[in-house]
């Protein structure tokens, strides 16, 4: 099969308007949440990403008719209550179809979701999600690979979802989408303070949902009887924001960026800040640029107000070409390091120390072949081929494709030379 790879010529700087589209993260949850609805939802600013298409064609197999609209709209109606199963052959593609979880439970009573398994960014257990459900009176056992979910109504109860890691986010989501149609009244402590929750939340309520506290580490729910439809825009993706931030500064040119929440990137601004990479707000938008020279600093992710780790790997490639050592730690994903081998192609000097790695900072990058490994990393590679000298080609930029909406002909609208071709490798 031939696969798409991308090929970049380096070194040029990129300069003019870029609109950031709808929350990947922020979408996925909202459209699970659909199964949970009486009524029609319309959803605004759904990324054309292969990570909502598939999500999409889950739903559809559990009984939910979805429709694409022109112009990032989409239609939800829950048509066909019967299935209750996610397969694995979905599950696998797709960690996030972990989120169907919660609202299978709260409306069908029962739910048997495949166990999903590790991924490349590290094991990826789903203990918290399980305990949720069982506090909620669920009896949950794996069966054959799969999480099999059942409870007549579920109760509302006090919970605690802290993990080694800090909270989670899909499983903050999970047990707010199962507590809304729950008997009585439900807090979870140290829930995922993350804005993709917080709009799960804010949708939810505007379905008829009681939810507050949302944005902190104490989520209060109280259960209702049902839940309608309604017509949701989906926030801005600060994930995306954060890797055009990167695209600017790395290539040393100045980009607008449209539809931008910096009050979701406030610690990624504050690295950046102290990189010398200056962040405006402008009336609309926010215009990102860079001196000639990039400081070093110290980054370390943590859970939401702190910085992302899904914006780790583009921080670290942009610490690549800095005037000296930086050190990069990893506090979410201790693995989530396969983009330093590939950067290390490209002229990197990268010392990895378990969770930790030191970035010692050269004069350029130079072009290689190198493979994309997981979304984040992949936009890493394209970021860095966009500052490095020569041709980079980026192989099995399926895992781009998942979370970026077209970033190929948003960088080339910018001034970047990046280009999609058929015939990559596996
Ligand atoms: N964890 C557990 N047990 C659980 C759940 C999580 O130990 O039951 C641990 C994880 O292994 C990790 C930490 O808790 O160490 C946090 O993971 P979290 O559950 O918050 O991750 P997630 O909800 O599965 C979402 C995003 C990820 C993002 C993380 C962290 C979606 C669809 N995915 O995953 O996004 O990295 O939160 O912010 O929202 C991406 O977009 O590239 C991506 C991987």
């Amino acid at each position: 099969m031939a696969l798409p790879y991308f090929q970049i010529n380096g070194g040029n700087r990129l300069k003019g308007k870029i609109r950031v589209g709808g929350a990947k993260n922020a979408a996925l949850p909202i459209m699970a949440a659909s199964l949970l609805c009486d009524g029609e939802i319309v959803l605004r600013d759904i990324p054309d990403v292969a990570d909502v298409a598939f999500l999409a064609e889950l739903l559809q197999k559990l009984g939910v008719d979805v429709e694409r609209r022109p112009d990032h709209g989409m239609r939800l109606i829950v048509r066909d209550e019967m299935n209750c199963k996610a397969e694995y052959e979905i599950v696998r593609k797709m960690r996030a179809s972990i989120c169907v979880l919660g609202p299978l439970l709260a409306k069908r009573q029962k739910a048997l979701v495949a166990m999903p398994g590790g991924c490349a960014i590290g094991d990826r257990p789903v203990d918290i999600h399980v305990r949720a459900m069982r506090q909620m009176g669920a009896d949950v056992e794996l069966v054959s690979g799969d999480i099999v979910a059942k409870a007549k109504k579920l109760h509302g109860a006090e919970m605690f979802l802290g993990g080694p890691f800090g909270s989670t986010v899909l499983g903050t989501a999970n047990a707010m989408m199962a507590a809304v149609l729950a008997e009585g009244v439900t807090v979870i402590e140290m829930a995922a303070c993350e804005p993709e929750v917080v709009d799960l939340a804010d949708f939810l309520n505007q379905c008829g949902a009681s939810i507050s506290g949302q944005g902190t580490p104490r989520i209060i729910i109280e259960g209702v009887k049902q839940l309608k439809g309604c017509e949701y825009r989906i926030i801005p993706d600060r994930i995306q924001a954060g890797t055009y931030m990167v695209a600017a500064a790395i290539t040393n040119g100045e980009l607008e960026l449209e539809n931008c929440r910096l009050d979701h990137l406030l610690a990624f601004i504050d690295r950046l800040d102290a990189v010398g990479v200056k962040v405006e707000r402008g009336e609309q938008t926010v215009l990102v640029s860079s001196s000639r020279r990039l400081e070093p600093v110290e980054v370390t992710t943590q859970p939401f107000p702190g910085f992302p780790t899904d914006l780790q790997a583009q921080i670290l490639t942009l610490l690549c070409l800095a005037d000296g050592n930086s050190i990069v730690t990893e506090k979410i994903f201790p693995d989530r390091f396969l983009h330093v081998a590939e950067l290390s192609r490209m002229g990197a000097q990268l010392h990895r120390a378990g969770p930790t790695v030191i970035v010692q900072g050269v004069k350029r990058l130079v072009g290689a072949p190198v493979m994309a490994s997981d979304l984040r990393a992949s936009a890493a590679l394209v970021l860095a081929g966009l500052a490095a000298r020569g041709t980079t080609i980026i192989n099995r930029i399926y895992h781009i494709d998942r979370g970026y909406e077209q970033i190929d002909e948003k960088l080339r609208g910018v001034g970047a030379e990046i280009e999609r071709r058929e015939g990559g490798e596996e």
